[in-house]
């Protein structure tokens, strides 16, 4: 019957902790990115992202509409509000024990929708698919544009994946697909 508890035990100590592991990915921030990711060669996606709505996406909070919005609903300022931050700010919607590097300012950032980049930002691990995957990395669909392309926006729009996959394209044209 003893052995039988610790076996258990051991069994749950096992679970848990396997589970505390894979949430130890950190987020790192887009400059970190920037260093591998912006030469012309490989399609720059940092300046592409730097020059979408994504990264400006804390300057929408502080414009007229988001300020008569927050006055309507009670909101003393919207660039700080968890309501606006969790869709308009990668760092403003995780815990700040998995902030590390990232600042609320770069808005929606490359790890939005690629995941937390703490592990997998290796040159090595970067080359490697399968071992980015395993390390955080994200393949982005339709499910993760739809955490914040929803309804919760209070000025939603109809969400078309692959049209608006279209507008925020960053292939890297030495990758044949
Ligand atoms: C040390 C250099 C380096 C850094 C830093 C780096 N990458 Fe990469 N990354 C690469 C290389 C090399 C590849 C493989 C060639 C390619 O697809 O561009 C790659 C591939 C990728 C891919 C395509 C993966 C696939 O298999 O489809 C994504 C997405 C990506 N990186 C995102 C990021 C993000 C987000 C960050 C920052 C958190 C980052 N990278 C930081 C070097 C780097
Ligand atoms: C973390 C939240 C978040 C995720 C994830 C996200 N978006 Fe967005 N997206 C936004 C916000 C916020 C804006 C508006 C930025 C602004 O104008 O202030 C936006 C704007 C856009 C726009 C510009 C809209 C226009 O009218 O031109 C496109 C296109 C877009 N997103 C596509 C995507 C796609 C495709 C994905 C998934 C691959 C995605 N987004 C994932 C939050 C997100
Ligand atoms: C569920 C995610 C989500 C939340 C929460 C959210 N937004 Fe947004 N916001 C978006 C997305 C996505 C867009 C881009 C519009 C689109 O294409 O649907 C956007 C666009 C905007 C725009 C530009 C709209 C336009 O038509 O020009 C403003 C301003 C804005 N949001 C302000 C706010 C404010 C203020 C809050 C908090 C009260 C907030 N948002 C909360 C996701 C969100
Ligand atoms: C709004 C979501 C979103 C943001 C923000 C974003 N990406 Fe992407 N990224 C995508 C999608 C969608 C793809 C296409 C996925 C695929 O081909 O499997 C992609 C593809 C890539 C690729 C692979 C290109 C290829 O052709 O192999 C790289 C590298 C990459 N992104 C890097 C970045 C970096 C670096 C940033 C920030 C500077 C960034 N992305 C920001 C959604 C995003």
């Amino acid at each position: 019957m003893k052995s039988k508890n610790l076996i258990l035990i051991l069994c749950l100590v096992f679970i848990t902790s396997g589970g505390l592991l894979s949430q130890e990915f950190q987020y790192v921030g887009s400059a970190k990115c920037k260093i591998c990711h912006n030469k012309p060669a490989t399609g720059q996606q940092f300046k592409v992202w730097s020059e979408s709505l994504h990264a400006n996406a804390m300057k929408s909070l502080s414009n007229e509409k988001s300020l008569a919005y927050a006055k309507e609903h009670n909101i003393a300022d919207p660039t700080k509000d968890p309501s606006c931050l969790k869709c308009h700010s990668t760092a403003g919607s995780v815990k700040e024990s998995l902030q590390a590097g990232i600042t609320i300012a770069e808005g929606v950032s490359c790890e939005s929708c690629h995941g937390p980049g703490s592990a997998y930002k290796t040159n090595t691990i970067m080359k490697d698919e399968a071992l980015a995957l395993k390390n955080g990395m994200i393949k982005p669909d339709q499910k993760v544009c739809e955490k914040c392309h929803n309804k919760d926006n209070p000025f939603f729009k109809p969400f078309n994946f692959a049209e608006a996959s279209k507008k925020i394209a960053h292939p890297n044209p030495m990758v044949k697909k």
